[in-house]
């Protein structure tokens, strides 16, 4: 792709100029200009009207910086703008993308990384009507109080039915990237993976990421976790944003099976979430860890509202020693779904490599995921609006 038609405007103060790396106009494929302007003053129009793309510097010090970003986002809704900031952190880039930034690039300035994201902001537009945020498919996070409440069954079951209502509905990816195991459930092949989208730099359109992705049982499109064990803070959290923002401009609905461990990025991909599901037993050491990833949660600024409890294997006895409104009450949350415990059904369908609804859509499980799913989408796109 030539990048060199566009024209990169990229708007700093002169601290940040006075440390900018040199920019060889042989190594860049892009046309930039370099418009030095104080934090607080606002975006001048005829730059926001001539740029390509506009890159902004946002210092969370200056709340001038940031609100004239909302101001540019209203007067151009279709300009694509990455922020630049330095020392980001997950908040203001959650606040960022709210407010329509297309992407975030860490301060000192990399050409490398600004060429990447300008190419992938400007393959995502090609052919297509400007980037809208309320068409952008929902993201759905599947977390877990702890390993083994079956939470990867819950992502891959859960795809599967939203995939059910139409061709590109739904796509899982298994961000799992130590214990990754939903290719196993799905019969997939464990490769290609997660690990060509996180080399695949600036590359990340639609066409590349159907490369990696198959068609599994029940329909989802899918792309596994790496085949080899990655270190958790290996995945690159700027270059998963990209290939989760592809993912949401090719399908309505992107599920992503999380790790239990936390990591920055994981952090991110929560807070990109329209919806967060987590995943419990009704045990006490699941509702006690269940409790405490609540916490965090919302620690990290996550509304109640964008996330909802499953309880998942329960069980239908008469005497029971933990039941859905104790799990409710110690949680301090809403349990929104629950899926009955069928460990038979489970395992055929697990060994098999397919979901529950290919091997019997009347099981009490299959109409539980149905279910679900219903109510999840109309939760996901509620929480978005
Ligand atoms: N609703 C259920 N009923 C019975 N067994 C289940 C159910 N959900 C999951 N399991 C079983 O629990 C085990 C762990 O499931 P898995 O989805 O891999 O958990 P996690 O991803 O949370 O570690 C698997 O053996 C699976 O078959
Ligand atoms: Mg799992």
């Amino acid at each position: 792709m030539d990048l060199s038609e566009y024209k990169i405007e990229i708007v700093l103060s002169e601290a940040e100029i006075a440390v900018l790396e040199r920019v060889d106009g042989a190594a860049s494929k892009l046309t930039v200009a370099i418009n030095p302007l104080d934090l607080s003053a606002p975006i001048p129009v005829e730059l926001a009207q001539t740029a390509s793309v506009l890159c902004v510097e946002v210092n969370p010090q200056s709340r001038q910086s940031i609100a004239r970003i909302a101001a540019l986002r209203a007067e151009q809704p279709d300009l694509p703008i990455i922020a630049l900031v330095r020392e980001a952190d997950l908040s203001l880039v959650r606040a960022l993308l709210r407010q329509g930034v297309n992407d975030v690039i860490e301060l000192p300035l990399s050409i490398a990384q600004l060429t990447e994201s300008v190419g992938d902001l400007i393959a995502n537009r090609k052919g297509q009507t400007p980037r809208n945020h309320q068409k952008a498919g929902k993201l759905i996070a599947v977390v877990k109080s702890i390993g083994g409440v079956g939470a990867t069954n819950v992502a891959v079951n859960l795809a599967a039915t939203l995939a059910a209502q139409g061709d590109d509905r739904a796509c899982l990816f298994d961000l799992d990237v130590q214990f990754g195991n939903a290719a196993t459930y799905l019969g997939a092949a464990a490769e290609p993976s997660l690990t060509e989208l996180l080399e695949g730099g600036a590359r990340i359109d639609g066409d590349f990421l159907r490369t990696v992705m198959s068609v599994v049982s029940g329909g989802a499109s899918f792309v596994p976790a790496p085949a080899e064990i990655l270190p958790i803070e290996a995945v690159d959290e700027a270059q998963l944003r990209r290939v989760l923002q592809t993912a949401r401009n090719e399908f309505e609905f992107v599920v992503a099976d999380l790790p239990a461990n936390w990591a920055n990025w994981t952090l991110s991909v929560v807070a990109q979430s329209d919806l967060i599901i987590l995943v419990v037993e009704l045990s006490v050491g699941s509702l006690r860890q269940g409790k405490r990833q609540l916490q965090l949660l919302k620690s990290q600024g996550i509304e109640s509202s964008r996330i909802a409890v499953l309880v998942n294997r329960v069980e239908q006895r008469l005497f029971k020693t933990i039941g859905l409104d104790d799990a409710a009450k110690v949680l301090g949350h809403p349990v929104q779904f629950h899926v009955h415990n069928d460990y038979p059904l489970m395992s055929a369908a697990n060994n098999q490599g397919i979901v529950v609804a290919d091997l019997n859509k009347r099981s009490k499980i299959a109409r539980d995921f149905a279910r679900t799913a219903q109510a999840v989408s109309e939760m996901a796109v509620q929480a978005a609006s």
